[in-house]
């Protein structure tokens, strides 16, 4: 097992956003999570990442058998964990070309090298290396920007919290399939979030379940999820919830 999240519970400024939540991501998997806007998935995937203003309040994290939840996000960095946001940032001052050689491990001094720049032209950023950082970026470079930073990390688990918002078809299938290259050759696993599941058109993915209501609510696959909400609604997920559980 890659990922362990036990019984987490998570408040943000007092308010609780996450109630008791167990879910797992198997090595080399690809899993999952819908649900409706405003339900958790992004405190949920920021929580797992460690960012600060996530208070969590009882349950623990355990990555790559480390119990991370009391761990920095660099320290879970460095263990091998990357998050793509949801809404990447724009960062003035900081050009493109410089994350990137931290991302790939290099100094400052040091030139990106040929395999960095063949993954920066499959994705169509060569001319964007000495821009600030998502300033003025479309949606689909600001995605395709992200996912580049995020493969040349080569993390164990990728955190991907709708990378297929905001984003038009072409850059959709550059992001999906370099994702899916990078998984099948690394052996690396992913949580991915998305609305309508455009991005599993790429992505090859077998289980999924729905964050709703600061809580998981059905497991089953992608397909059966998205055709089951298409006819009935994420009502589908409530009677869902009362039948099975997890496994
Ligand atoms: N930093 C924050 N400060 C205050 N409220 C937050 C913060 N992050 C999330 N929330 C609240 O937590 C709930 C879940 O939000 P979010 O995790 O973004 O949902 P989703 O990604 O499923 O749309 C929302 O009610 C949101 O307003
Ligand atoms: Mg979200």
């Amino acid at each position: 097992m890659l990922l362990e999240v036990e019984g987490l519970t998570v408040e943000v400024e007092g308010k609780r956003i996450i109630e008791g939540v167990d879910m797992h991501v198997e090595r080399g998997e690809a899993y999952v999570m819908f649900g409706p806007n405003g339900s958790g998935k992004t405190s949920l995937v920021n929580t797992i990442m460690g960012l600060p203003e996530y208070d969590v309040t009882s349950g623990k994290i355990i990555f790559d058998g480390v119990d991370v939840t009391g761990k920095t996000i660099d320290e879970r960095a460095k263990l091998g964990m990357r998050l793509a946001f949801q809404l990447p940032p724009e960062i003035v001052g900081v050009k493109l070309r410089d994350v990137l050689k931290i991302c790939a491990g290099l100094k400052q001094n040091d030139e990106l090298q040929k395999e960095h720049l063949g993954l920066v032209e499959k994705l169509r950023l060569t001319d964007f290396l000495d821009r600030d950082i998502n300033l003025g970026f479309s949606g689909g470079e600001r995605k395709r920007a992200e996912a580049l930073q995020m493969l040349l990390m080569r993390p164990k688990l990728l955190l991907l919290d709708e990378p297929d918002s905001g984003v038009d078809a072409e850059s959709l299938k550059l992001i999906g399939m370099m994702i899916q290259e990078y998984l099948e050759e690394s052996g690396s696993s992913a949580l991915i979030i998305t609305h309508q599941g455009a991005i599993l058109d790429y992505i090859k993915a077998a289980k999924s379940c729905v964050f709703m209501e600061k809580i998981i609510y059905c497991h089953s696959s992608p397909k059966e999820i998205i055709q089951s909400i298409q006819e009935r609604g994420y009502e589908y997920c409530r009677e869902c919830h009362e039948r099975i559980p997890d496994e």
